[in-house]
């Protein structure tokens, strides 16, 4: 099988997980402003979950079961963004840094990965969503086009509770909309 893609932007490169990026997604992860926002990161998280997380990421892939570590070459590995099923459709998540925070950079990365899944699959729509308290990361995904369709509950394993889940999908259509005032 070819091997992941590696995604460039601007600011950014978005390549393939290395066992060798453990210790950096520890330090970055094991901070509960991130992992409260996230549904499937314990807090307090540890170098061996590092590990575990990526010994079980494949190496076979496809656009909607794909993970792309979030690189600039200033700063290295500041956080992920990555394709999973969800039912029948691809659905996007994504975590960065704190220091990395406000700058753009997750609106860059989720913007090209979400090209990139458009541009390599025939698939019209794709699913993600927030807790009902993360408003940045609600803001992006208005700006890329997401919309609103429903709530549910979902688990917050660093909070360990069910938490309201706001439900989001965007369109191909609406993508490209976006795109031209992003
Ligand atoms: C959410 C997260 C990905 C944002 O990344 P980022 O690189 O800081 O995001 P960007 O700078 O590209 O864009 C953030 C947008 O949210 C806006 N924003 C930030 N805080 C906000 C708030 N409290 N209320 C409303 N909007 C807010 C910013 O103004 C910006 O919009 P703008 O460009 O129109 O001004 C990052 O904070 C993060 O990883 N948090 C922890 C994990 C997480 O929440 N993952 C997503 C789970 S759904």
């Amino acid at each position: 099988m070819a091997q992941q893609p590696e995604i460039r932007t601007q600011r950014l490169i978005l390549r393939r997980p290395r066992l060798r990026d453990a210790p950096r997604i520890a330090s970055l992860l094991n901070n509960f402003e991130v992992t409260k926002n996230l549904a499937r990161v314990p807090y307090p998280y540890t170098i061996n979950m590092a590990v575990d997380w990526l010994m079980r990421q494949k190496k076979e892939w496809s656009p909607d079961s794909i993970t792309f570590a979030i690189c600039d070459p200033r700063h290295g590995l500041m956080g992920f963004c990555g394709m999973h099923k969800e039912g029948s459709d691809a659905e996007i998540g994504y975590w960065l840094g704190e220091p990395y925070w406000g700058k753009g950079y997750m609106t860059e990365a989720t913007a090209a990965v979400i090209g990139w899944y458009f541009a390599t699959t025939g698939a019209n729509r794709m699913v993600s969503g927030v807790f009902h308290f993360n408003r940045a990361s609600l803001a992006i995904q208005n700006k890329l086009g997401f919309v609103q369709t429903g709530i549910g509950k979902r688990i917050c394993l660093a909070q360990n509770t069910d938490i309201d889940h706001i439900e989001t999908e965007l369109t191909r259509d609406a993508f490209e909309k976006a795109l031209e005032t992003l």
